[in-house]
């Protein structure tokens, strides 16, 4: 097995989930408990992930010294490469002027086990402030790129290296590899493929609810909906759906979900049409945080209430997915993002056991698990809809004017990224209204209206994402008809920023 000390990266469950897919097992464990928890696993090799904070920083997250001498292989990521040259003799991480997010070509100056099979000038991924200026005693730096000289170090009698780039995200081409070569080379570990078996899923959910009733969230979206099919499977109709109708979805999901649940799987959902009070609590709302408080206060106050008519429910079913508990502040020391309604939002009185049967699984693995319990196709290929839906895709006010508008304008991109074959390849493809104005002349007549921003992310992880480079053909009709379609609309932009540094969603 593998130890991963998670200094707080959104991606430190990340390294876990690649090392987990060659077959290895994994142990995360905070910094604090490295060196005893090394001393009592005897792991063959320990990762020292990422982190947001600077080895400078007052309370910056550090390991015993003692760990560098176990004799363990260690790898060291982003700040866990700037702790390893802080700490050890000799060793220098400088305190950045400024951040470097996102891509940077790696160049492999020294042949290295970590490297084999990794082709010259490969693409990775990086996101740090601080930079290694000087390799500790008995390491060298071995790659740089565009802008460091220390893109990776190593000591190899020590077995110790670093690296600063992220070699767990998709978007470093060579980071299954520089992963693999670690727990295989390195580590001498056997690496095997791992299997999602669906049975033990389903079974382990039936010991832990026996013959009692759960209620379920299901929004429509493929998280929730995979929850409680699974949940169904356990425990047939002593599950209750309930699908909370806030007026800020995409069209056609509460009639997708009756489908499903009463058709398919033979629990008819309790649908609660809502839309009015959602939109009465976001008048004259413009803070992002606040907005996304509100609809997450409301559906929880709402969900309540409707718990309180079935007491003999004693579960609750939630569709909460890995990358979820990380963004909410899963670990330590990770730095919190954003507010996600659907982690940990639960007021304590409501006194029902939460069953949360893929909190361990990122994306990729849960579309694997859909396929295998057979969730329709389109729960699968619909992109992700966020559970505060359009209005945080509504810079400023949601007006009930303003949402109909997102809501035109973001068929208009998803029907034609479907016509023109590039919906699938997606994460997302969504309209923004941007909150700003501009000028635009519509016949004959001078509008001043709303800039509407096409947002389209590549992305498997959901922790990073890139922006595709969508045909001039296809942004160009979605810009036509959005300006034909759409009176209110003044102008469309694309938005070109990666993730890092920018989040996916506009709020
Ligand atoms: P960001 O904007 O944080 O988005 O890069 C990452 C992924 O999470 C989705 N998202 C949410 N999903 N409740 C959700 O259920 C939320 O409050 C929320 N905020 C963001 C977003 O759509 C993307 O897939």
């Amino acid at each position: 097995m593998i130890i991963i000390v998670d200094f707080g990266s959104q991606t430190a469950h990340l390294i876990g989930r690649r090392v987990r897919d060659l077959g290895v097992d994994v142990e995360i464990v905070e910094p604090e408990r490295v060196l005893r928890q090394a001393q009592n696993l005897r792991p063959k090799g320990i990762i020292f992930s990422g982190g947001p904070a600077s080895v400078y920083a007052p309370n910056a997250p550090t390991i015993d010294k003692r760990v560098f001498n176990l004799g363990i292989p260690i790898l060291g990521i982003c700040y866990g490469q700037q702790l390893t040259a802080h700490l050890l003799p000799g060793g220098e991480t400088k305190k950045g002027t400024k951040r470097e997010d996102g891509p940077a070509t790696l160049v492999i100056d020294q042949p290295c086990p970590l490297f084999k099979g990794v082709s010259a000038n490969s693409r990775i991924w990086m996101s740090h402030g601080d930079t290694v200026i000087s390799p500790p005693k008995g390491f060298r730096f071995i790659a740089h790129s565009e802008t460091i000289k220390s893109a990776a170090m190593m000591n190899e009698e020590k077995r110790i290296y670093g690296v600063q780039f992220h070699p767990e995200v998709e978007h470093t081409v060579c980071g299954a590899t520089v992963l693999r070569n670690f727990i295989e080379s390195i580590c001498g570990l056997v690496v095997s493929k791992r299997r999602l078996a669906t049975k033990q899923l389903i079974r382990t959910i039936k010991e832990q609810i026996g013959g009692a009733k759960a209620i379920a969230a299901v929004s429509g979206g493929l998280d929730s909906t995979v929850a409680a099919a699974l949940v169904a499977k356990a425990i047939g109709k002593n599950l209750i759906p309930i699908h909370v109708n806030n007026g800020l979805m995409r069209k056609g999901t509460v009639e997708m979900v009756k489908d499903f649940f009463t058709n398919k799987l033979g629990v008819k959902p309790i649908i609660l049409d809502t839309e009015k009070l959602f939109l009465d609590a976001l008048k004259g709302k413009t803070d992002p945080e606040e907005k996304r408080k509100i609809i997450g206060k409301l559906y929880i106050d709402l969900f309540q209430q409707e718990v309180l008519k079935h007491p003999e429910a004693k579960y609750l079913v939630q569709g909460t997915i890995y990358s979820d508990v990380i963004e909410s502040k899963g670990s330590k020391h990770a730095a919190n993002i954003k507010s996600h309604h659907n982690v940990g939002g639960l007021p304590e009185d409501m006194q029902l056991e939460l069953v949360e049967p893929i909190r361990e699984y990122y994306t990729d693995e849960v579309r694997i698990i859909a396929k295998k319990i057979r969730i329709p196709q389109r729960f699968i290929t619909q992109q992700p809809h966020p559970g505060p839906g359009f209005a945080i895709r509504i810079i400023g006010e949601v007006t009930p004017a303003r949402l109909e508008i997102t809501r035109k304008a973001d068929e208009i991109i998803v029907e034609e990224m479907i016509k023109a074959g590039w919906y699938k390849k997606l994460l997302h493809s969504f309209a923004v209204l941007t909150g700003a104005s501009s000028t635009s002349v519509k016949g004959d007549g001078r509008v001043y209206g709303e800039v509407v921003a096409i947002r389209a992310l590549v992305s498997k992880d959901r922790m990073t994402a890139d922006w595709p480079n969508l045909p001039y053909s296809l942004l160009q009709t979605i810009s036509s008809r959005i300006m034909n379609e759409i009176p209110e609309i003044s102008r469309v932009v694309y938005d070109i920023t990666t993730k890092p540094p920018a989040t996916m969603e506009w709020e």
